[in-house]
């Protein structure tokens, strides 16, 4: 892999021992998919974040790196979720122990300059990295949102490796960072409208049968922001699906679609319905609803607050968002209208990377493909997935 000189000295410790760990970890990836070289990255979002996924050998990686006082990230970073609502933690049951580890690790990440947003929606709240600027992002929902819905370009990076390159202002360039890798290899075809929770079961069946693809999808209807995310956020989670294209709606379609179509996946209404019972694992009334996988935009916070205006939730609600909603919601007056039905809006944290195990729930009702896909297996918990209006048990 051709280094240049400047990229030399930092391998070799002339910057310092952090920026020398941090180009080992790139330059062995580059090494590994035949990078010809390094590219300068403008934005970094570092997951890694929550205790309950990094433990202690986590903490302890992230403070040795944070005490070296030039391990300091040299492009915009933002940071995925935490397991806790960093400010509202005791109230919503999380134990003094675990919390008090969380705050470690957010205050390592803090010392290096990562932005310490606690959200996978780093693109709802400023980090917007621009058309064709390389990037190093680590959280799979929000990599299928930046090279997809923004096309801009990165691999999906593990946290070390998005640390690393936050800490260079670096990546290898291999991937999606190559335009030959951007092309689709399969069309997917969808024929009927799409609503509510079906992009998240589309994103949800293709994800399964492309795998790490890049499929191109043919919609009847124009989705808007909020679909996408919930669509990629699926297809990253069934599959590893990091990028897609759906013609005349995101910025590569043109570039990107295929002559002819080779293969061809057909979708149709009663796939999209069949996996609401393909995701539940129980038929049970869920105890909890959790809502905001990825993290709920300004308007999902408005639509929530607008259907339980005036009313009395019998289940308990977590809607999960960033702390930059928090004030905007509190403004605009959804959160008081939200918590006078009984909901709460919880900050820098989700269900899934939350010890929402530890609290007193058994049924988890979600309107998100990847959390249910999730729930299950890295909480422990039972799962419903279904609309939003059907989950809400409302007095
Ligand atoms: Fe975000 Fe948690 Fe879902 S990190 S994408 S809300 S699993």
């Amino acid at each position: 892999m051709h280094l240049t000189r400047q990229e030399e000295k930092m391998c070799q410790g002339e910057y310092g021992e952090s920026i020398r760990k941090s180009m080992e970890i790139i330059v062995a990836l580059g090494d590994i998919y035949q990078a010809q070289g390094l590219v300068n990255i403008t934005s970094a979002q570092v997951s890694g974040v929550s205790y309950k996924t990094i433990g202690d050998a986590g903490l302890e990686y992230l403070e040795e790196i944070a005490s070296d006082s030039k391990a300091k990230t040299r492009v915009p970073s933002t940071l995925n979720p935490a397991g806790i609502d960093l400010e509202n933690w005791e109230k919503l049951g999380f134990s003094a122990e675990f919390s008090h580890h969380q705050q470690r690790i957010v205050e390592a990440y803090g010392k290096m300059d990562v932005m310490t947003t606690c959200t996978c929606t780093p693109y709802l709240i400023g980090n917007v990295p621009l058309k064709g600027s390389h990037i190093a992002w680590s959280e799979s929902s929000a990599v299928a949102y930046a090279n997809s819905i923004l096309g801009a370009r990165t691999n999906r990076e593990g946290g070390p490796s998005a640390l690393a390159a936050a800490i260079c202002g670096k990546t290898a360039c291999y991937g999606y960072h190559l335009s030959q890798n951007r092309l689709t290899d399969l069309i997917v075809e969808v024929d009927c409208d799409l609503k509510g929770i079906d992009y998240d079961s589309l994103g949800y069946l293709v994800g399964k049968t492309v795998k790490e693809g890049r499929p191109y999808f043919k919609l009847k209807n124009r989705p808007i922001s909020d679909n996408l995310k919930g669509l990629g956020a699926a297809l990253a989670s069934s599959g590893a699906v990091a990028l897609y294209h759906i013609e005349r709606i995101t910025p590569e379609y043109q570039d990107a679609a295929p002559e002819e179509a080779e293969d061809k996946l057909i979708i149709d209404r009663e796939e999209l319905d069949s996996v609401k019972k393909e995701l539940s694992t129980t038929t049970d009334t869920p105890d909890l609803i959790c809502l905001g996988c990825p993290h709920a935009s300004l308007e999902e916070i408005r639509y929530v607050a607008e259907i339980l205006e005036n009313k009395t939730l019998k289940n308990d609600l977590w809607l999960c968002t960033s702390i930059n909603m928090k004030h905007a919601a509190a403004r605009m007056g959804y959160t008081q209208t939200i918590e006078e039905a009984g909901g709460k809006l919880v900050f820098d944290t989700c269900m899934v990377v939350a010890p929402i195990e530890e609290l007193d729930y058994k049924v988890i009702g979600v309107n998100s493909a990847k959390a249910a896909n999730y729930v299950p297996n890295l909480c422990g918990l039972e799962v419903v997935y279904d609309d939003l209006p059907s989950l809400l048990n409302l007095k």
